[in-house]
């Protein structure tokens, strides 16, 4: 057991074993993982443009609410490289290649390059795409970078990561299942796999911090209080569109989620939610005074977020993305 003048690194350094563990669980091996190409036409065989054409003929009928969700989420994760590059800046991981968190941060990244790839060429077969917009998007995301407020702390890093991939899970469930109401069996499908991987990510990732609880549990409340804070942005808050100023084209988006219901602000308590139960925060021992503070502050976070939902209104106004063609 650690104690309480523990230093972060000590911490991170006695969980190696621990993230080895999940890696062998929550990480798919290659051989055993699906890749995009099990889902979408294969352009070496004859039946290719028949397979195609029943693609576009399914897409013909998708909304185009849901067509912008599914741009924007394809350009959050198109900007893996930046997520990559982000996780090796956290301070205190080992550097060694074959630690177990470095080992971690590949495999999670090798996994998470199959989305963007499945989702960027479902959306080129589709015709409904202006592929130029979009990628243009993609390249300022990346060319921009963003800033994701973890202070390149691991603590507020995984606070993080936990709560994206399970906002990650929840979009990708709820776009699988308005793609199958739509008539797009195999976009649903698709994007079903995709959730599924989100979700073993999730998973992961409160892990981590349960773990971290165990051996820090005061600087692990603080990190969480102060991620709260200053609240969860999501990557794609930076996107933006050619000759669109920077900030807009975030609103429009969630807008847009919003309105066919993919991920709402009812969401973001959820999944708060779920964080305080899944790490048990109410019934935490061993904090100290801050630490007890800190829980008092998040404690009271999902009933005053509730407050807020309730008083919001499904936005109406309707905006032309330069992505859908
Ligand atoms: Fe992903
Ligand atoms: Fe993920």
């Amino acid at each position: 057991m650690i104690t309480a003048a523990t230093s972060r690194v000590e911490v991170i350094k006695w969980m190696e074993g621990f993230v080895g563990e999940k890696f062998t669980e929550l990480l798919k091996t290659v051989e055993e993982s699906w890749q995009p190409a099990d889902l979408l036409p294969d352009a070496t065989l004859e039946t290719f443009f028949e397979e195609v054409k029943d693609l576009r003929e399914r897409a013909r009928d998708l909304s185009y609410d849901l067509l912008a969700v599914l741009v924007g989420d394809t350009i959050t994760e198109e900007a893996l490289p930046s997520y990559e590059s982000w996780l090796m800046t956290i301070k205190g991981l080992p550097q060694d290649p074959d630690s177990p968190w470095m080992k971690w941060n590949r495999g999670w990244t090798a996994e998470e390059n199959r989305h963007g790839d499945a989702l960027n060429r479902y959306l080129y077969l589709s015709g409904r795409i202006n592929m130029r917009e979009m990628e243009a998007s993609t390249q300022y995301l990346l060319a921009d970078g963003f800033d994701l407020q973890t202070d390149m702390d691991p603590y507020r890093s995984f606070v993080y990561t936990s709560f994206q991939e399970t906002a990650t899970n929840i979009s990708h469930r709820r776009v699988a299942q308005i793609a199958k109401k739509q008539g797009d069996n195999v976009l649903a499908k698709l994007c079903g796999h995709v959730a599924a991987d989100e979700a073993r990510h999730a998973k992961a990732y409160k892990a981590f911090v349960s773990k971290i609880f165990e051996a820090d549990p005061s600087e692990m409340m603080l990190a969480f209080e102060d991620m709260m804070r200053k609240k969860i942005v999501m990557p794609a808050h930076y996107m933006r569109e050619l000759g669109v100023d920077i900030g807009k084209t975030f609103g429009h988006f969630t807008d847009a989620a919003q309105r066919i219901g993919v991920y709402t602000s009812a969401d973001y308590t959820d999944i708060l939610q779920g964080l305080i139960d899944e790490w048990k925060i109410e019934t935490l021992t061993d904090l100290n005074e801050q630490g007890e503070r800190a829980r008092d502050y998040v404690l009271g976070l999902p009933a005053r977020f509730k407050r807020v939902a309730e008083r919001m209104k499904a936005p109406s106004l309707e905006y032309k993305f330069r992505w859908i063609a």
